[in-house]
């Protein structure tokens, strides 16, 4: 007998968020149907997401990023069913798999500076790999990483990420991690000059409210890592395969790492997979000898089905020009939300590369504009965000997300194969909810008031 989970799906789809709030995560649920996000989702294909009722939204979240190319991209599905048909021998582990050594070949074409390959399962377990692989390449236990960082919420990536909310309860962390501030060279040249750090682990472009390098930071950083013998560890588990339009992030500002972290969109959004991309003198360090030929692995780890969607990745980025297109209309976005900046108040700053965009908003000058931010900021530090998410999802069916805990930062990540009839549907909802807010500061505090009070009420009721 055979499970078709379409049809279970569908069958339990009206139970979905009683489900979850009895054997899953019941904040998670509480907070989906506060803001008004209980839509059921039922069916996706490429940058859209379809609700029980067949409505047609635009996701600009991507599943943090994983869905680069879409969502269920039909390159990668065949890929995935073309494993499963073909029966092969996967994780022998007494045996090496030939689509490891491809998809580890082709991906080191992108970066020919670097040499071996070692693939996890997901980012943050790509970022506990680069730290141990730091450490035992370089014999000091310090790690440096920047304020604002995320690089996942396992112990050392927790460790390295400057959000308190995320390390909160969960004290005591790895020993030897310094924090200094993103951007600033004094603070790492200080940080380094102990010559006891073995990595300085940082993004090009933050995750977390989408702040980028700026020109010269990452290659001077790289300069002093030379000069005091520190390991670069560029996490590009969000920036890279394409998302900023360029293969990697780093490759706007010419430099080239001892370390890459590659995940997220590697698999086309299917199979967790992650990749540490290394120079071999730093791989040949860890794994030294034969005794030491499983010093540091993991069972599911080079699984073919992650890397068959791997391989399938890399050719549609390839033969579908799809980097290309993130640079092009990554670039549009950009101009027309700066050119939005200029018409209201309310867009403080619009940041980001390719189709990693973040748009900050801040309060505005008149003074009953001032008076609704203070109100808002008041109740809850993020909820600014949130009048302009809610209607953007309830009023134009778009999908997006805030750049994190505490910030005015609305981030925009949607597939990189988005057109230019997306585009326009993005900038027209963008400039009709924000004119709103202008228009109607008493809407968005009534807003924010309901949404704390949802946020307040007792269990039962939620
Ligand atoms: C830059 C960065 N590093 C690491 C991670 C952790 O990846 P994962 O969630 O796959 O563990 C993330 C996830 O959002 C990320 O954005």
């Amino acid at each position: 007998m055979s499970l078709d989970a379409g049809a279970l799906f569908a069958g339990c789809e009206p139970e979905r968020y009683s489900l979850h709030t009895r054997y899953l995560n019941e904040q998670l649920v509480r907070v989906l149907k506060a803001i008004g996000f209980d839509v059921g989702f039922c069916r996706g294909e490429g940058p859209y997401l379809f609700d029980r009722k067949g409505t047609r939204y635009l996701d600009l979240m991507s599943g943090w990023g994983v869905f680069a190319l879409g969502r269920n991209h039909p390159a990668v599905r065949d890929a995935l069913k073309s494993v499963l048909d073909g029966n092969l021998p996967n994780l022998v582990h007494m045996d090496v798999s030939p689509l490891a050594g491809l998809l580890a070949k082709r991906l080191l074409q992108h970066v020919p500076y670097l040499e071996k390959v070692y693939f996890s399962n997901s980012g943050s377990e790509a970022v506990e790999t680069a730290l141990k692989f730091a450490r035992a390449a370089t014999g000091r236990a310090g790690i440096v990483y920047c304020s604002h960082a995320f690089h996942g919420l396992s112990y050392g990536a927790l460790s390295i990420i400057g959000d308190e909310t995320f390390r909160t309860g969960f004290a005591p962390f790895l020993a030897d991690c310094v924090e200094v501030p993103f951007n600033d060279l004094h603070a790492l040249d200080r940080a380094l000059a102990t010559r006891q750090v073995g990595a300085f682990v940082v993004e090009p472009i933050q995750g977390k409210g989408v702040h980028v390098a700026a020109d010269g930071y990452l290659q001077d950083a790289l300069t002093l890592c030379r000069k005091y013998g520190t390991l670069f560890i560029a996490d590009e588990i969000q920036t890279g395969l394409g998302r900023t339009g360029r293969f990697l992030a780093v490759e706007h500002w010419g430099v080239e790492p001892d370390i890459v972290l590659l995940a997220k969109a590697l698999s086309g959004g299917h199979i967790p997979v992650g990749a540490v991309l290394t120079r071999k003198t730093i791989f040949d360090k860890v794994f030294s000898s034969m005794e030491r030929a499983m010093a540091h692995g993991s069972t599911f780890g080079k699984n073919d089905l992650a890397m068959a969607a791997g391989l399938a990745t890399l050719d549609v980025l390839k033969h579908e020009r799809v980097i290309e297109n993130a640079a092009r209309t990554g670039d549009r976005l950009f101009a027309a939300f700066t050119k939005m900046s200029h018409q209201h108040e309310l867009i403080k700053a619009v940041r980001g590369k390719g189709l990693l965009i973040g748009i900050e908003f801040g309060p505005q000058r008149s003074l009953k504009l001032r008076a609704t931010w203070a109100a808002l900021h008041a109740l809850n530090s993020e909820l600014f965000c949130q009048t302009i998410i809610i209607p953007l999802f309830k009023d134009h069916k778009i999908l997006s997300q805030v750049a994190g805990h505490g910030i005015n930062t609305i981030k925009i990540q949607p597939a990189l194969t988005i057109t230019d009839a997306d585009c326009e549907w993005v900038e027209r909802s963008f400039d009709q909810v924000i004119l709103e807010a202008h228009r109607g500061p008493a809407t968005a505090l009534t807003l924010g008031k309901t949404l704390i009070e949802h946020a307040i009420r007792p269990r039962a009721t939620a």
